[in-house]
């Protein structure tokens, strides 16, 4: 498969490294490089990353089984890896409809080929900052019923918006946008150390020219998740969000961990 033009593979960047700490395929030297860096400095990134994935398969799942949520908006999606949302709602439901959105050219790419595997998926390259754009686009007209629930995710990407750029309006914006009945899942990496905070901020948007973000604080998140009903457990670190029967709870660090929750859209 050929690189979309203009695509820098010197450079780490985030949807690639975020791969490879999954133990994915699509990513390069620079990025391996960088993620090794990281894990020598905080070891429990990629057990962060794990989790993180696994919280976002046990929420698309409890949405579609539990709250017959059928249709699906995943801002910042990252590349293709086992269980993506589509195969996990449609298991539920073989009719659900998912629109990945990551400004990432090479999820694009990739993405068009693995994630678009049935006419109920569809995969767009655009900023998650913009709303307007994204909901007049070809795949949500398409495939989003405006007068049926949405689950709108934002699974460890508000990192990636500056507080310049209002996260928190940006959670607002798009929960304005949906019908009723509609759910938002939100996380974050967090630490209440500011040592912790400064150094995986730098470090990381050293490697990725300024493109990663900041790690921020609890009270953040619940910002975040001012417009939503919190669904039971409320926001906690995601590994222990609904774990399965087979699943422990399991955070290395408490220095810093993924933080979030999933809510309905309060009217
Ligand atoms: C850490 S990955 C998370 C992937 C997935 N949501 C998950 O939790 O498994 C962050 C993703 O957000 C994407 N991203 C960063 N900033 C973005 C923006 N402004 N608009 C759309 N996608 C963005 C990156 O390209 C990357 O794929």
């Amino acid at each position: 498969m050929s690189l979309p033009y203009g695509v820098d593979v010197t450079v780490p960047s985030v949807a690639r490294m975020y791969d490879s700490l999954l133990g994915g395929h699509d990513n390069y030297p620079s990025d391996r490089t960088a993620v090794e860096q990281l894990l020598e400095r905080v070891p429990s990134m990629r057990e962060l990353a794990l989790n993180n994935r696994a919280f976002l398969r046990r929420v698309v799942h409890v949405l579609a089984a539990e709250y017959g949520i059928r249709q699906f908006i995943d801002h910042g999606s990252g590349l293709p890896t086992q269980d993506n949302v589509h195969e996990i709602a449609q298991r539920v439901d073989p009719s659900s409809r998912v629109v990945y959105i990551d400004n990432d050219p090479i999820v694009r790419t990739i993405g068009g080929v693995l994630l678009e595997s049935d006419e109920n998926t569809a995969v767009l390259q655009a900023d998650m900052r913009e709303t307007d754009a994204i909901f007049a686009s070809e795949p949500v007209e398409r495939l989003i019923d405006p007068e049926e629930p949405v689950a709108a995710l934002f699974v460890s990407v508000l990192h990636c918006i500056p507080d310049s750029d209002g996260p928190a309006e940006l959670v607002v914006r798009v929960a304005d946008r949906l019908p009723d009945g509609s759910m938002l899942v939100v996380c974050q990496l967090v630490s209440e150390s500011p040592q912790v905070r400064d150094f995986v901020t730098r470090f990381m948007d050293e490697q990725t020219q300024g493109h990663w973000g900041r790690v921020r604080q609890k009270k953040d998140v619940a910002d975040f998740c001012a417009p939503l009903d919190l669904i039971e457990p409320k926001l906690v670190e995601v590994s222990a969000w609904r774990p399965g029967p087979h699943e422990v709870p399991a955070q290395l660090s408490w220095e810093w961990e993924e933080f979030g929750g999933v809510g309905f859209v309060r009217r």
